[in-house]
């Protein structure tokens, strides 16, 4: 073997989370999780959600907003009663860097235009509006969500204690659509679990909702419906307890990054889209030459999470493709030298995904410490459905974590786009919560 390769081995090999280590951390999540819930010092908020499972008949036209990442979208859906539901008309809106560190109000008054574009090209005047916010909010109603620290990126000013539907209502005054009223708001892994619960109960009444809602994209996070205490908002993404399995590039990330600031999202930090990239980017650097003489490589967040994805999925014996996307960003390698990204790349996945099912584990637990009963975890996002075998990877460690019979009772629905869609239903639920 050659020195490069043994470097490239024993970097590979700190990105292991053995399972032993992540039992320690399925477990310090359940207990956070109780404590959460009685308002004990905890890294998971346990946000309430002020929603219930819907019946899978709920019907209607709602104008909708997902806003939670580097995107937003205005759209128009229709529920058709049996589970079914139809996007009738969609727009999205990209931001830019300066929109991301500026005052609110901008920010929205360019999502409630997308609304009236929305709203007038389908001749919709009057109309509930479901707005998914997909940052940590404290909701106080079904319509008003008092807007915690952001994430992603986000560091918008002034905008932390501030109700984030009142800030959407007032912006859609100022666009002149005061008729479309902020008659829900909700984080967007209630909107995942809420579409899959819709579309089993309207195919079967008598269908189980879903357990879990997961959102693994830019960001992540959990919602879980505990029976009594409702459906909750874990805000898992901020979980703290990853010691276990956290080396040197997980501390300097959260250490340099300033959103969200050092301490927080520390899970999110070693999981989600937004951050594997420059997790790869940052073990890439210490390999040395070739990669240290790119200059696109040595900016921040020059890698992506869509870049690890495309790297994972190149079968050719040349690794062509990852030569060409290296060569983008400046850096021209050897077949060996690709070979070892594409190794270092997959062990960052694989422990992402590790990390994601024992997440799972912990929640379920909560639910059920016997993981005695069927279990449906709905769910959405562009690293869960984009990274080839993804979703394998993160089921190796519910055997490692369960065994193979309790694993199999933990079922995983893909719920693609889910966003725009399980906000219609959370409205539609809020209006027969409202007319009981
Ligand atoms: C946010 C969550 C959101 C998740 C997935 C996280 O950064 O804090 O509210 O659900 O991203 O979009």
């Amino acid at each position: 073997m050659t020195p490069m390769a043994d470097a490239d081995d024993a970097l590979i090999a700190r990105f292991d989370a053995p399972a032993s280590a992540l039992d320690s951390i399925a477990r310090d999540l359940t207990r956070q999780m109780a404590r959460g819930l009685v308002g004990e010092p905890s890294s998971l908020k346990m946000l309430q959600t002020f929603t219930r499972q819907p019946s899978g008949r709920e019907r209607g036209r709602v104008v909708v907003v997902d806003w939670g990442g580097t995107k937003a979208r205005a759209g128009l859906v229709e529920l058709g009663g049996d589970g079914a539901v139809r996007m009738v008309a969609e727009e999205a809106l990209t931001f830019s860097e300066a929109d991301k560190r500026g005052a609110p109000e901008p920010v929205f008054d360019l999502i409630a235009r997308a609304v009236g574009r929305v709203a007038r090209a389908q001749g919709v005047a009057v109309a509930p509006l479901a707005f998914i916010y997909s940052y940590p909010a404290r909701l106080e109603r079904i319509d008003r969500a008092v807007a915690l620290g952001s994430t992603k990126g986000w560091a918008l000013k002034g905008l932390e204690g501030q109700d984030v539907a009142g800030l959407l209502a007032a912006a859609l005054r100022r666009a002149g659509l005061e008729r479309i009223r902020v008659a829900a708001v909700a984080n967007d892994t209630v909107a995942t679990l809420m579409l899959q619960s819709y579309r089993a109960r309207g195919r079967d009444a008598g269908a189980r909702p879903a357990d879990v809602g997961l959102i693994l994209g830019t960001g992540t996070n959990l919602a879980a419906d505990l029976g009594p205490a409702g459906i909750r908002n874990l805000e898992s993404g901020n979980f703290d307890g990853v010691a276990a399995v956290e080396i040197p590039y997980d501390a300097a990330l959260d250490r340099e990054v300033d959103e969200p600031p050092p301490g927080a999202q520390r899970f999110e930090k070693m999981v989600s889209g937004h951050y594997l990239g420059e997790i790869l980017r940052r073990a890439l650097l210490d390999l040395g030459p070739p990669w240290r003489g790119s200059s696109a490589l040595a900016t921040p967040f020059a890698l992506d999470s869509a870049h690890l994805s495309r790297i994972a999925a190149d079968r050719t014996a040349g690794l062509d493709d990852v030569d060409a996307l290296l060569r983008g960003l400046g850096a021209a390698s050897t077949a060996a030298e690709r070979r070892g990204v594409r190794a270092l790349g997959a062990a960052i996945a694989r422990r992402a995904a590790r990390l994601v099912g024992t997440a799972l584990v912990g929640t379920l637990r909560f639910l059920d410490g016997e993981l005695a009963d069927r279990r449906t975890i709905a769910v959405d996002g562009s690293l869960w459905g984009g990274y080839p075998g993804f979703e394998a990877l993160a089921r190796e460690s519910l055997v490692d974590l369960v065994g193979g019979e309790r694993a199999a009772r933990i079922v995983t629905a893909y719920v693609k786009d889910s966003t725009s869609a399980g906000a219609a239903v959370i409205a539609a639920v809020a209006a027969t919560q409202r007319s009981e």
